[in-house]
């Protein structure tokens, strides 16, 4: 199944007109840096986000803290009866080793597929009453989610956001432990959002994530 999930941001690529992807191999996570202590003491709502982009190795050490396995099969954050409902998506605005694009993570490969072409200026900007911040942060990750793999109606929804949540937190803490600021943002137009990314069907935006370095 996990598997399948991957080749669906795959086939989307293609519905999309992108060229061929091929899936940018990920450096390995790692679990050295700074104490989970400091990164708790440290966390806090970083609006003003700048530039340099992020690099290939800090937005996959980002994905792998909200999404990635820490054992085979199985994910750093928990999820109900293991049926992992979430997907993760990256705008980036363009670094050497990660061009300018939309992206999707696949957490059993840890590897991303380019999807199709943007920043998070020309994907989000487009949107009415987007917040400044977020359009112009160096990354945006989206923490989408497809309920109905948990179940129906409220109780799935519900776990869902749950996972959401844990997913955020997962990846605000790593981008403190890594230097970098970050926030997290729900009071947009979720459902234009899911569109503008071409999310496939039953998936929804749930959580933007800007991510960049703090502007001292
Ligand atoms: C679910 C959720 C949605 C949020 N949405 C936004 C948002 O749309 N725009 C924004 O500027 N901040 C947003 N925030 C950030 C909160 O304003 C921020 O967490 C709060 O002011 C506490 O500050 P702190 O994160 O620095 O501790 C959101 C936070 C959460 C948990």
């Amino acid at each position: 199944m996990r598997r399948f999930r991957c080749t669906l941001a795959f086939s989307t690529a293609l519905l999309l007109g992108a060229q061929a992807p091929t899936p940018l191999k990920l450096p390995l996570p790692t679990a050295e840096g700074a104490s989970l202590q400091a990164a708790l003491k440290g966390r806090a709502t970083v609006r003003t986000l700048v530039g340099p982009a992020l690099s290939l190795a800090e937005a996959g050490q980002l994905l792998w803290a909200a999404q990635g396995e820490n054992r085979p099969g199985k994910r750093v954050v928990p999820s109900a009866r293991a049926k992992y409902p979430l997907e993760l998506y990256l705008l980036s605005s363009g670094a050497t080793d990660l061009p300018a694009g939309t992206y999707h993570y696949c957490a059993s490969g840890h590897t991303l597929t380019r999807l199709a072409d943007g920043t998070p200026g020309t994907v989000l900007g487009a949107i009415k009453g987007m917040q400044a911040w977020i359009k112009d942060a160096p990354a945006v990750f989206v923490v989408a989610g497809e309920a109905s793999r948990i179940g129906e109606g409220a109780p799935a929804l519900n776990l869902t956001y749950y996972e959401a949540g844990a997913a955020a937190q997962g990846l605000l803490l790593q981008a403190t432990a890594l230097g970098l600021g970050a926030g997290t943002a729900s009071g947009v137009d979720l459902g234009a959002v899911t569109q503008a990314l071409k999310l496939p069907k039953g998936t929804q935006a749930l959580i933007l994530l800007p991510v960049g370095h703090v502007k001292l």
